[in-house]
């Protein structure tokens, strides 16, 4: 069965044809990426007047091969309204001119479908085994949806069914790196400059200038904060706070804090040269990886996982991946994590999600209506 997938919650337009839920036969994402650097972040207008520009060429390009179409996905939640809106009209009028079913998907619950796609552009017809291997194999599974929006870790009992047991009360990972980022000068989207500078760091360059070269730097196996750097806090929200709204405390963080005390910290002692920001960046990413590593090991304590799923846009960090697998490892389950390029926001994933999920299709997801605020496990 093949399903096309469009995407637009945020500020990537995307489509994809993928068959089965998991082979991906086209993948086009067109990134607004360079629209929004100039702001430091994304302008909701600039990104829904880019997502009408270009959504009819990004569908046309993921089609041109010909496949038939069994059914249309979508991304109905979570994320920028006006931005779903694009990919949802678009989505309900091709389903109608093709005259095949639409479903609605939601995008926290497709980032934790990525591990599952193969990469078949190269092998059409044939199913590699050795990426991933059939989501239905692993569960329960503990997943961890870390993005630009979202830091969500979720209990999956059965393939397409999600619970949420612990979450971010504030900002998201990648919204914590975004804003350091902002405030020590180094540019938008922050996650992929803060890694590469914490490369840069944790193996001594004096040039910071070449991104290309501080990209192909690989971490050292082992990493000990030096004493002369400060130790950014670790979140832990007060239990019985309000905003827990009845998950374990021991289970959700606060990013909140640690991006005001990186503020003071500026404040008081402000970076001279480069060596210096990128000690500051090691140690505030080695403050949001331990958070998240933390969690995530105390998740994988409370029941038998028997995988660690994870997706968005933050698990491209070369670090977290690192502490992921050492607590994976400890906690004797398989680490799941997607493609590079299926991390960030893509359509492949809302396509695959949709063989195995439908949290709205039939008559009900042609008037269905973006839902900015839709969590994982809704209906
Ligand atoms: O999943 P995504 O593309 O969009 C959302 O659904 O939000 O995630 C984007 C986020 C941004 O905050 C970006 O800074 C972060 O992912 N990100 C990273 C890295 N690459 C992207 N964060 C940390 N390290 C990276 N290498
Ligand atoms: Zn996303």
């Amino acid at each position: 069965m093949n399903i096309l997938g469009i995407e637009s919650s945020c500020d990537e337009t995307a489509c994809a044809i993928v068959r089965d839920g998991r082979e991906v036969l086209s993948n086009v994402v067109y990134t607004q990426i360079p629209l929004h650097q100039p702001y430091g972040g994304v302008v909701p207008e600039v990104a829904s007047r880019a997502h009408i520009e270009k959504i009819s060429g990004v569908v046309a390009e993921a089609m041109k091969e010909g496949e038939p179409i069994d059914a249309v996905a979508v991304t109905y939640g979570p994320g920028l309204a006006s931005s779903l809106l694009v990919g949802l009209n678009a989505a309900k009028g091709l389903s109608l001119a093709l005259n095949v079913p639409l479903i609605g998907v939601n995008h926290i619950e497709a980032h934790l479908h990525t591990p599952f796609l193969l990469d078949s552009g190269l092998q059409k017809g044939s199913v590699p085994t050795a990426q991933g291997s059939v989501p239905t194999a692993f569960m329960p599974a503990l997943g961890l949806a870390v993005s630009g929006g979202h830091t969500t870790w979720v209990d999956m009992p059965a393939y397409g069914e999600y619970k949420i047991i612990g979450q971010t009360l504030d900002d998201a990972a990648g919204e914590a790196f975004d804003k350091a980022a902002k405030l020590l000068g180094l540019g938008y989207p922050g996650g992929p400059v803060i890694d590469r500078w914490a490369r840069g760091f944790w193996n001594g360059v004096a040039d910071y200038s070449d991104a290309a070269v501080l990209k192909t730097l690989a971490y050292p196996p082992s990493i000990r904060l030096p004493d002369g750097l400060p130790r950014f806090p670790k979140g832990h929200p007060r239990a019985g706070t309000a905003a827990l709204a009845g998950l374990d405390a021991s289970l959700c963080v606060s990013f909140s804090g640690l991006k005001t005390a990186l503020l003071y910290h500026v404040r008081q002692h402000p970076p001279s040269n480069d060596a210096e920001k990128a000690g500051l960046v090691a140690a505030y990413q080695e403050a949001i990886v331990g958070t998240l590593a933390d969690r995530t090991a105390t998740a994988l304590k409370r029941r038998r996982y028997k995988a660690l799923i994870v997706g968005g846009g933050v698990s491209l960090n070369g670090r977290l991946r690192t502490r992921l697998a050492e607590v994976a490892a400890e906690a004797d389950v398989p680490l799941m994590l997607a493609a590079p390029k299926y991390c960030g926001d893509n359509a492949a994933m809302i396509a695959g999600l949709a063989y195995y999920r439908r949290n709205v299709t039939g008559e009900a997801a042609l008037a269905v209506d973006v839902n900015p605020a839709l969590q994982a496990g809704d209906d």
